[in-house]
């Protein structure tokens, strides 16, 4: 399972100093802490209230545990508060939405359920999928759908939902997967048309690829000597942005200067070597799981 194998890659110590970024509900962390002393700590982040109780139900049992109801882009601060920065010992990053936050139908996120057109993971933010549907002009709505939900028929799909709430508002997961069912040309093999649409939209919402990022350098940067990152992503745009971070971390960087100039570009050394380049679930994993379908493990050593 690539959760077994990412906790077993990111362990190096048992008395160590453990991020879980994306606590969902908890089962990185469970397995980490059941291989862990105790003397060891961790520090579990997420942005939704549901993973936060649940957070906290796990720390009220387990004192190497503490939480913290944040964005993982905050990772610099929320380690400085606690005189972590510079000794963490392995970061989990397990991107994307976790499976509570898909059934629920009244979270929004699923074009299966009939929900609220929600899709916030924190629940505190002003900004929803219905908020955002009801003012975005077409031009940026097909951007979105493009960029984010590698949508190929995006300006039909956005001149469709501009159409549709000029009738009606925007309310409901069905109603816009009906929309987007209609204005789709063609269906996709193993796809519900409006996959890449409501991808696009809770990438949209939530900023995820601005997240991600914004934490992969602040991450690589508080390991320890020896500590280790450990990153699923589920679809190739959040895979691509873990590629390159970290390609430039293994292989470092050369200063980018306007060709011609006579000065030997300054080169910024490598800071971590790779440990799994991109592992895929397994056949058994799929098939117990289709969501693992696409997703992949990246994982890296702090030199
Ligand atoms: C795929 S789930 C993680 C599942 C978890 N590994 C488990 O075993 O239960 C991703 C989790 O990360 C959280 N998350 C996603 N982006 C986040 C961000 N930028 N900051 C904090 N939490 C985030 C989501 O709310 C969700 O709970």
């Amino acid at each position: 399972m690539l959760a077994q194998e990412a906790v077993e890659a990111v362990m190096t110590r048992a008395d160590g100093l453990y991020v879980d970024a994306t606590f969902g509900r908890g089962g990185h962390s469970r397995r980490l802490l059941a291989r862990l002393a105790a003397t060891a700590r961790l520090l579990v982040i997420d942005r939704d209230a549901g993973a936060i109780a649940a957070a906290q139900q796990l720390a009220a049992t387990d004192a190497r545990v503490t939480v913290a109801h944040a964005r993982f882009s905050e990772l610099t601060t929320l380690l400085r508060e606690r005189a972590w920065w510079g000794a963490v010992d392995g970061i989990l990053l397990d991107l994307g939405v976790s499976s509570p936050q898909l059934d629920e139908g009244e979270r929004g996120f699923s074009f299966q359920v009939d929900g609220p057109l929600d899709m916030r993971m924190d629940q505190g933010q002003t900004l929803d999928a219905a908020g955002f549907l009801a003012t975005v002009d077409a031009e940026e709505l097909e951007l979105v759908l493009r960029q984010y939900g590698e949508e190929r028929h995006a300006r039909r799909i956005a001149r469709a939902i501009v159409a549709a709430r000029a009738i009606a508002p925007l309310r409901r997961t069905l109603q816009l997967a009906e929309i987007v069912k209609a204005a789709h040309p063609a269906w996709e093999r193993h796809h519900h048309p409006a996959t890449r649409t409501f991808q696009a939209l809770r990438l949209r919402v939530n900023e995820e690829l601005r997240e991600v990022e914004q934490v992969l350098p602040q991450a690589i940067a508080t390991l320890a000597s020896g500590g280790r990152l450990a990153v699923i992503s589920f679809h190739s745009l959040e895979d691509r942005l873990v590629k390159q971070a970290l390609q430039r971390a293994t292989r470092g960087v050369e200063e980018d200067l306007p060709r011609g100039l006579p000065v030997t570009p300054q080169r910024t050394p490598a800071c971590m070597r790779e440990i799994i380049r991109q592992q895929a679930a397994s056949a058994a994993e799929i098939a117990d799981n289709p969501r693992a379908r696409s997703a992949r493990l990246r994982v890296a050593e702090k030199l």
